[in-house]
């Protein structure tokens, strides 16, 4: 349990720095959480500070989190190694620093807890976590996204298939083919519908401009 509560941390100490406030704070000397949506993110940077800001912010969250999820896996397969435990536990390594990191992320200590949605840090965690879960999520996230254009909208339909793609995949290719036991079906589709849940919570206001039809589709020009 101590090393699972270490990377738990240095997940959560690496997702409170916020890429969107550092580097709106660089490029445009603003507070990115006062214009725009006030969501410190990769999209609403770029309304605020330009693509460049808004291409760094996407890059720099989504490597904070790989960096957290791969730590959580080496540090809990070392600990494994040495106590003899199943390898495949390992991966309770990579859920708790992988959603430290997304609540880090949205909750940052450094900036006042208050930050992202949690979008690109989740994506992070999907890749690493099963690329077929992945690809199929992040399609769905493109179809929405050349259909309505609309940013927030994609991410919430991306992340409601979450927890049924991940179930689909590891119930039908890995555990159906015996390549996994079903209690890791079980935790993965539970983790998939933490976080599915935990981001499309974030997308509150959202949901509530979408229905009203008053979510903006993206502009990549800067909002005056
Ligand atoms: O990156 C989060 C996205 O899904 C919505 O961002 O700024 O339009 O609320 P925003």
């Amino acid at each position: 349990i101590l090393p699972l509560l270490l990377v738990a941390l240095i997940g959560y100490l690496l997702g409170s720095i916020s890429f969107a406030i550092i580097l709106t704070r660089i490029f445009a000397h603003e507070d990115v959480r006062s214009h725009g949506s006030g969501n410190a993110g990769a999209t609403n940077v770029l309304r605020v500070a330009g693509k460049k800001a808004s291409a760094l912010t996407f890059l720099c969250d989504f490597l904070k989190c790989a960096a957290s999820v791969l730590i959580g896996y080496y540090v809990l397969l070392y600990v494994c190694k040495q106590c003899g435990i199943d390898d495949e536990m390992a991966r309770l390594g990579m859920y708790a620093a992988g959603f430290l990191c997304i609540i880090g992320h949205m909750h940052p200590l450094y900036f006042g807890f208050r930050g992202g949605k949690g979008v690109v840090t989740a994506a992070a965690m999907m890749l690493l976590l099963d690329w077929r879960v992945f690809l199929i999520c992040f399609a769905v996230f493109l179809i929405t996204f050349l259909w309505k254009k609309t940013v927030s909208l994609s991410s919430i339909c991306a992340s409601f298939v979450y927890p049924f793609v991940t179930f689909s995949v590891t119930y039908f290719l890995d555990y159906r083919v015996g390549t996994l036991p079903i209690v890791y079906v079980v935790m993965a589709t539970a983790v998939a519908l933490l976080i599915g849940a935990t981001v499309i919570f974030k997308h509150r206001a959202n949901i509530r401009r979408i229905l009203a039809g008053e979510e903006k589709p993206i502009s990549f020009k800067k909002e005056s």
